[in-house]
């Protein structure tokens, strides 16, 4: 879904706790509550939202967190409605990301919280032991064998945005517990049942190329993109033996040559990415009229639209190579 207009939270709930700064993390943000009767159709009536500034030092960063969103769209992989927004009292603009749960029915658990378990001397600053292969054993404990379709998607909208940022802390599960019907929980001698699931991939601004200034975007050649593309990252590492961090491209020649039919999936989400959607929305964001420093420019949206489209043909490139 895409907005027509921007957002005022100027005159939105407080949350009781987070209302002036929520603690965690490396950009200013805050909770906000939606009104009962929200006048855009995008917002939730009622309902909590992280209204998430940009780093100071980037200040067009927010818009890779919504366009992030619409790419997550695109390629059918799930990631919290993100908006722009701004506050008319206090002058700030950031993009207002939708809670993925209702606190209190649902419970989310980052995945660091089981790396801490699992291994000793996590070094949590850094996450310099975040690696694939832990992550494995836990998405198959928690949710089972076909985890790795999820987690794979996952990582291949990583790899089209970009992203650089997805720690421990940047992804977990959601718990559901329901109570079981009086049968049931006889029968089972358990009075609720629990459900795991991932949660959607939220904090995707660390992407798209935000940390490149505006008056360097027309000096790209196409092989410094290419240099560009292809040194980035994940933040995950191979795996507890080989801590180092997987290339975004490597990535997907990885699993092509490991799991067949997670390839075959990535393909289709590929195939399926409609681009011409992606050139519309973006005409659409640049037309949003935000407050004049913080809209996006023509310059910026060209820009992450030829990272982007570069970036899908090496993917493909890379899942199509066979050795
Ligand atoms: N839409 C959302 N729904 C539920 N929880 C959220 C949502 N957005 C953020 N959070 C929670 O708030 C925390 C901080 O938000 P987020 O990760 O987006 O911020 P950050 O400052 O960019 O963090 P980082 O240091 O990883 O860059 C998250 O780890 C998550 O627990
Ligand atoms: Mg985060």
């Amino acid at each position: 879904m895409i907005q027509w207009n921007p957002i005022d939270v100027c005159d939105w709930g407080r949350h009781f706790e987070f209302s002036e700064a929520y603690p965690e993390g490396a950009r200013p943000k805050r909770i906000v509550i939606s009104p009962a009767q929200p006048v855009q159709h995008v917002i939730k009536p009622d309902w909590q939202y992280m209204f998430k500034l940009s780093d100071p030092r980037y200040p067009e960063q927010f818009w890779c967190e919504l366009i992030a969103y619409q790419i997550g769209l695109l390629l059918n992989v799930p990631v919290p409605p993100a908006h722009a927004a701004y506050d008319s009292l206090t002058g700030e603009c950031g993009s207002l990301s939708e809670w993925f749960y209702e606190p209190g029915v649902d419970m989310f658990y980052a995945a660091g919280y089981f790396f801490y378990r699992d291994i000793r001397n996590f070094d949590k600053e850094k996450g310099a032991q975040h690696n694939l292969q832990t992550a494995m054993q836990l998405n198959k404990e928690f949710i089972g064998d076909n985890q790795i379709f999820d987690f794979w998607s996952m990582m291949l909208f990583d790899c089209v945005i970009g992203n650089t940022d997805r720690h421990q802390e940047n992804w977990g599960y959601l718990v559901n517990l329901s109570p079981n019907s009086k049968s049931v929980a006889r029968r089972k001698k358990e009075n609720f049942s629990i459900r795991l699931q991932f949660a959607p991939w939220f904090d995707n601004g660390t992407s798209l190329g935000y940390q490149l200034l505006p008056h360097k975007f027309n000096n790209w050649t196409d092989h410094r993109l290419d240099g560009f593309i292809t040194k980035g990252t994940h933040h995950i590492r191979f795996a507890l033996d080989r801590l180092e961090q997987i290339g975004h491209v490597e990535s997907m020649r990885f699993i092509a040559e490991h799991n067949p039919k997670v390839r075959q999936l990535l393909i289709k989400r590929l195939k399926d990415f409609e681009f011409g959607q992606l050139e519309r929305v973006l005409d659409r964001l640049v037309e949003l009229p935000m407050p004049i420093d913080a809209r996006l420019t023509r310059d910026r949206a060209d820009f992450v639209l030829r990272l982007t489209s570069r970036r899908l043909q090496l993917i493909m490139e890379n899942l199509n190579e066979r050795n």
